[in-house]
């Protein structure tokens, strides 16, 4: 898990090292960013070298050099997504002011706003600053939009008085933090089976069929619940992305090959999302020697394969069974019919001809039909965040699951 951790200036930003160790302690990935100020108090060296991770510190880079490894001004996107949560620690008052306001004049607001990673913050400052009736309005506007505020300690503070003002301990820093991923882990004890990537289904030994697919959306969807929580089990056909954190791959090629791997994992899972483009139909007959060239025309003899989410789907018992439905024409007429027809309980369907949609594209538009006659048109996302919807409808869809199972339990 990675944890983006934003240093503003104030005395304190010296305990954020400590918060660095401890954080990684717990086996958290840390990203420092210091803001201006937090560079008065303490050098991005002392963090790069407990974090082994280069400090972010400005915005459009910085000439000097200190951060001549950033590559572009859009990298806090990039840092965004890949921030599982965002830890401001120490927060000054002007840090609270400008996230709850939305001002975003340097790397760390910018992430702030960029961000969907849910939000920490520490706030430390004189008791005057603390007390104050603007920071008391910025801090409750924050807390009313989900961040999570670790109240600062009363003690003698830096400026000579007493109150309350202090940064948190870093021990109850990091156990809000814990706390906070908890809550976002709403796939904690599932078992999750995805399929992805194309088959390939051999002619003879150089040649076979195969299709356009990357295996990007069925990776996707492995990574987000893996980072939700859940065991995830990725069977893939052929393709060359890497396999995300935490997750267990099963390598195949052939649609035969995928389905018997399905089938022999399938019995302890509760949720299937079946993102492959398996092939439909396969050569009747694998050539054992290389067909060869003549004038005459060439027949191949095609024979269906098995339909495998329509095979799991026929007994699915309390699983949630997802699939998608990649067309070229009358998109939601045959996601539905397909709803049905192979009895799942989600169809994720896009137009794979649309601009940013479909096979090798980071990028996807899908509507989701559910099984409750719900249709979810989502705009154009990134793969990452569809898969994150695709999530959230089967998390909806298991809800409503056990609410009807616990229905007939009573009635019985
Ligand atoms: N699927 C499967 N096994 C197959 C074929 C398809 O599990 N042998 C799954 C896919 O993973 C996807 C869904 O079925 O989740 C729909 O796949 P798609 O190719 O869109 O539909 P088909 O059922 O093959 O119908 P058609 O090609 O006629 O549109």
């Amino acid at each position: 898990m990675r944890i983006t951790l934003g240093v503003t200036g104030g005395v304190a930003a010296y305990k954020a090292a400590e918060l660095v160790r401890l954080l990684q302690q717990d086996g958290f990935t840390v990203q420092v960013v210091m803001t201006r100020g937090a560079r008065e108090f303490i050098t991005p060296l002392t963090f790069a070298a407990l974090s082994g991770q280069k400090v972010i510190t400005d915005l459009f880079g910085d000439s000097s050099g200190s951060d001549a490894n950033l590559e572009s001004a859009i990298e806090h996107i990039a840092v965004a997504q890949r921030t599982d949560l965002l830890l401001v620690a120490p927060a000054t008052a002007d840090i609270l002011a400008k996230f709850a306001r939305g001002i975003a004049d340097d790397f760390l607001t910018t992430l702030y706003l960029a961000s969907t990673a849910p939000v920490v913050m520490a706030p430390a400052m004189n008791v005057n600053m603390w007390n104050h009736a603007a920071t008391q309005e910025n801090v409750a506007r924050l807390r009313a939009r989900g961040v999570t505020i670790v109240d600062p300690a009363e003690g003698y503070l830096a400026c000579g008085m007493t109150g309350a003002g202090r940064l948190a301990g870093q021990a109850e820093i990091v156990a809000a933090v814990r706390e906070v991923l908890k809550a976002d882990r709403d796939l904690a004890g599932e078992t999750v089976l995805v399929t992805a990537g194309p088959t390939c289904e051999d002619l003879d030994p150089v040649r076979y069929l195969t299709n356009r697919s990357s295996g990007k959306m069925g990776f996707a969807v492995a990574e987000a619940a893996a980072r939700r929580g859940a065991k995830v089990i990725l069977v893939s056909g052929p393709v060359s992305l890497e396999t995300p954190a935490g997750v267990e791959r099963i390598d195949v090629r052939t649609a035969k090959e995928m389905y018997f791997a399905v089938l022999d994992r399938v019995g302890g899972v509760s949720i299937a999302v079946l993102a492959a483009a398996v092939a439909d139909y396969r050569p009747v007959e694998q050539h054992a020697e290389k067909i060869k060239k003549s004038d005459a025309a060439l027949t191949i003899s095609l024979e269906p394969t098995t339909d495998i989410l329509a095979d799991i789907a026929k007994n699915k018992g309390q699983k949630i069974v997802v699939g998608f439905a990649a067309e070229t024409e009358r998109v939601a007429e045959n996601a539905r019919k397909k709803l049905s027809a192979k009895n799942a309980d989600l169809i994720v369907a896009n137009d794979v001809t649309a601009e940013g949609a479909g096979f090798d594209q980071d990028t996807n538009i899908v509507t989701l039909f559910s099984r409750d006659g719900r249709d979810l048109a989502l705009p154009k996302l990134n793969k990452s965040e569809v898969a994150q919807r695709i999530l959230d409808e089967v998390v909806r869809l298991r809800g409503l699951l056990h609410e009807t199972t616990s229905v007939k339990r009573s009635g019985a």
